[in-house]
């Protein structure tokens, strides 16, 4: 069965979901069994990283899917750690996760923090374009960067990231960021999406949610569909992971989008790029 999930073009051609499933947090032990979930409910995109120590998980649950499905349907992320920036740190730590997740070719390879203060995210960002090169990941870009990273990148590489994925939600709207990604091509990806789950008891969305007879979950979830914003979020249950992914049925109209625009407000509820090194 194909995805659920309407697919959007990267700026290098390559569908991706609009929507996935996050495991950050998720426990190694109970990867295989949530991804098994979340591709079974319809999800096909996963959304992994070196330092959450659960792509082992991830690859088994990707296999099993393969058992009976195909690799193209599946869209799997992962991403460098920080202690591995450099080129050839870099190009080991890509094999490293590459052996955890049993896979021959990675979707989407992320820088995971631009760590100003190591200054070696250009090098890390070289080992990304040789791996495209090379066929071992198809799509290539960055996680936490500013405006000031992506330019660097672009004036000295002149190859821009095809996705940047950051801190997104109703309270912490980045708008200027995304101003920027329109201009050059890049496509936003939201992670805490549901602002770890602080944004869900938020009064506003909770009567939006109550008027259309839908979760404050899917209502954010919408919200960021609707801009065009691409989503991962995480949940530990059958019943929150499909919830999650029903927000192709029903439409925020212009007051609702209004109302919920107005709640930025500048809150992370994760780091900083500019302290994470
Ligand atoms: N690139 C980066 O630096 C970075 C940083 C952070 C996260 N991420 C990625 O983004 C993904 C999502 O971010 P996140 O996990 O930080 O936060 P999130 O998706 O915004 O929120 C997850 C929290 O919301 C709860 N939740 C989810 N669906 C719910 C529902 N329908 N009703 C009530 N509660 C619900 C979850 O609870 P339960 O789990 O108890 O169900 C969990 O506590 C991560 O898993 C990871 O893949 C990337």
């Amino acid at each position: 069965m194909s995805s659920l999930v309407p697919r959007t073009a990267l700026a290098d051609g390559t569908l991706m979901d609009v929507l996935g499933y996050g495991v950050y947090k998720v426990p190694p032990d109970d990867t295989e069994e949530l991804c098994s979930t979340a591709l079974d409910v319809g999800y096909r995109l996963l959304d992994t990283a070196a330092l959450y120590g659960n792509e082992a998980g991830v690859g088994a649950a990707a296999r099993r899917y393969l058992e009976t499905g195909t690799r193209e349907d599946l869209f799997i992320t992962s991403k460098v750690w920080n202690a591995d920036h450099g080129y050839e740190a870099t190009l080991r730590a890509f094999d490293a996760s590459m052996e955890l997740l049993g896979l021959d070719q990675l979707d989407l390879y992320l820088i995971h923090w631009p760590c100003p203060s190591k200054d070696l995210y250009v090098d890390t960002w070289r080992a990304l374009e040789r791996l495209r090169a090379d066929g071992r990941v198809r799509s290539i870009g960055v996680s936490n960067f500013q405006e000031a990273h992506l330019e660097r990148l672009l004036a000295e590489t002149g190859v821009a990231p095809v996705l940047n994925q950051v801190e997104l939600h109703p309270y912490l709207q980045q708008s200027g960021l995304r101003s920027f990604h329109e201009r050059h091509g890049i496509t936003t990806q939201a992670w805490s999406p549901l602002g770890r789950g602080n944004v869900l008891v938020d009064p506003e969305i909770g009567r939006i949610a109550a008027e259309l007879g839908r979760t404050p979950a899917q209502v954010i979830l919408r919200w960021h569909y609707q801009h065009d914003v691409l989503t991962i979020p995480k949940a530990s249950s059958r019943e929150r992971i499909s919830s999650n992914l029903d927000i192709f049925g029903f439409t925020l109209d212009d007051a609702h989008l209004s109302a919920l625009d107005a709640l930025d407000r500048d809150q992370r509820f994760g780091s900083h790029p500019d302290t994470v090194g």
